[in-house]
């Protein structure tokens, strides 16, 4: 399925100061989940807070297809009244995701724990990433896919278990999508269901789970990993979740406040989540002011504001352990990485080469089309920062919404004006970011 919109390029320049405050939109990862978990659970699941992007929208209307009555009844506040644990109803159609693997792999563990038939869908970008690691536990679980396209991708058929089994799989990869699909397709398995990571990836699907009343335990795994282990068939009661602002999101304001001579802005709200923060624990190392002001937790999410302040970078060595805390942010950080002083050295990037674009690529093209020099040394990044980046170049953005986000921070103080090729991506994700940057100083046009 395609992206209808026709391209809208737009060009980032040079700014005065960025001042003020901003919140940006909900926690992407969060959002997916509460839909979902929402639509899994009995009784009525209220969220406030949600972000209302082109990815979310679709696992809501995806959650409408399985059965699921979701509505919105104010600014970004929805309500679901789920079906139950397994209770899905065989949709009509295709399940479209768009542009988004979160939804789409999600949504593949819950289908393949209810016994129904559901074939999944997106644009072309989700057409061509990988979906043979999401239905390789599914099947050892009793699904089955019965059609795909060439490589097991997007179209995909998938027959849900009459009687899925519980298993105990070890994710390949450090994948949260991976370990949040097995874990809800284990929800309708009787027993445990067993998922071991060597490396944590996020764990919303975990704490969210706990707050709908699962029973489930982590407990650590080797020096970095997780072993986490869910009781099946629970009953989900619907939970009032709070979203709050998306940490993968306010990287793009936060770096461009600090390669913006002068900068000070206050970012609210933020998810603080350890399994997020690797940017901002890369960030102050290469110098970044930024401070962490009225801390706070809500239903397990940890949330606070940030200051932050224009600073002087110098390059770093990013370790790649620290990889699943900051999947989303390379992009940006090799904008940041690019104004600062010496090289930074990103280790173990694998697995940028099978997001919404191979981002491994696009960043060293967005960089090199920009005047930065940059290396690509099998699975690592290697950024030589000047101190300033001379822009100019025309970034393609690759369906990618974070390439077009980075891009035109970069511009903002870049020494002539970066160009994105198109930004309609950026509403999967963040809709509003182009208001609230200019709200903040940032000169678009
Ligand atoms: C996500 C997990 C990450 C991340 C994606 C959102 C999630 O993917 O890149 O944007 O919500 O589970 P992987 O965990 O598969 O790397």
């Amino acid at each position: 399925m395609t992206h209808t919109s026709p391209p809208a390029p737009l060009q980032a320049r040079k700014s005065a100061a960025l001042k003020g405050t901003a919140r940006v939109p909900g926690d992407k990862s969060i959002s997916h989940r509460a839909l979902i978990l929402g639509a899994l659970a009995v009784g009525e699941t209220r969220i406030s807070g949600l972000l209302e992007g082109e990815d979310v929208l679709n696992t809501a209307k995806a959650m409408r297809a399985l059965g699921a009555k979701v509505e919105r009844t104010g600014d970004c506040a929805w309500s679901v009244h789920g079906v139950g644990v397994a209770g899905f109803a065989q949709p009509d159609a295709p399940l479209d995701f768009g542009n988004s693997g979160t939804g789409c792999r999600l949504v593949m563990g819950a289908v393949a724990g209810a016994p129904i038939t559901a074939t999944f869908d997106g644009d072309a970008s989700l057409r061509s990433r990988p979906m043979r690691r999401i239905v390789d536990p599914l099947a050892l679980m009793g699904a089955k896919v019965v059609s795909s396209a060439e490589g097991g991708r997007l179209p995909l058929t998938l027959q849900g278990a009459r009687e899925p089994l519980p298993i105990v799989y070890r994710t390949p990869v450090a994948s949260a999508q991976i370990k949040s699909a097995v874990l809800l397709a284990g929800l309708a398995a009787p027993g445990v269901t067993t998922v071991i990571e060597s490396e944590a990836s996020r764990d919303h699907t975990e704490l969210m789970l706990k707050h709908f009343g699962a029973e489930i335990v982590t407990e650590p795994e080797g020096a970095h990993g997780r072993k986490i282990s869910l009781t099946g068939q629970p009953e989900l009661r619907g939970a009032p979740v709070v979203v709050p602002a998306d940490p993968s999101s306010a990287a793009f304001p936060m770096v461009a406040a600090l390669i913006v001579p002068g900068s000070d802005i206050v970012l609210t709200d933020v998810m603080t989540n350890p399994l997020r923060t690797g940017l901002i624990a890369t960030l102050r190392e290469m110098g970044a002011s930024i401070e962490e002001t009225d801390v706070r937790g809500d239903a397990g999410e940890p949330m606070a504001n940030f200051r932050v302040r224009a600073s002087r970078l110098k390059g770093v060595e990013v370790p790649p352990e620290r990889a699943p805390s900051m999947i989303d942010e390379y992009l940006v950080l090799g904008v940041a990485a690019a104004f600062a002083e010496g090289t930074t050295v990103m280790r173990g990037l694998k697995e940028l080469r099978v997001k919404e674009s191979d981002r491994l690529e696009a960043t060293a093209e967005m960089l090199r089309v920009s005047g930065v020099e940059v290396e690509i040394e099998n699975d690592d990044l290697i950024v030589h920062g000047k101190g300033h980046v001379p822009g100019g170049g025309i970034v393609a953005t690759h369906m990618d919404h974070r390439i077009a986000m980075s891009a035109l921070a970069m511009g903002l103080a870049s020494d002539k004006p970066v160009t994105v090729d198109d930004t309609t991506f950026i509403a999967t994700s963040f809709p509003d970011f182009i208001p609230m940057m200019r709200r903040l100083g940032a000169e678009f046009g």
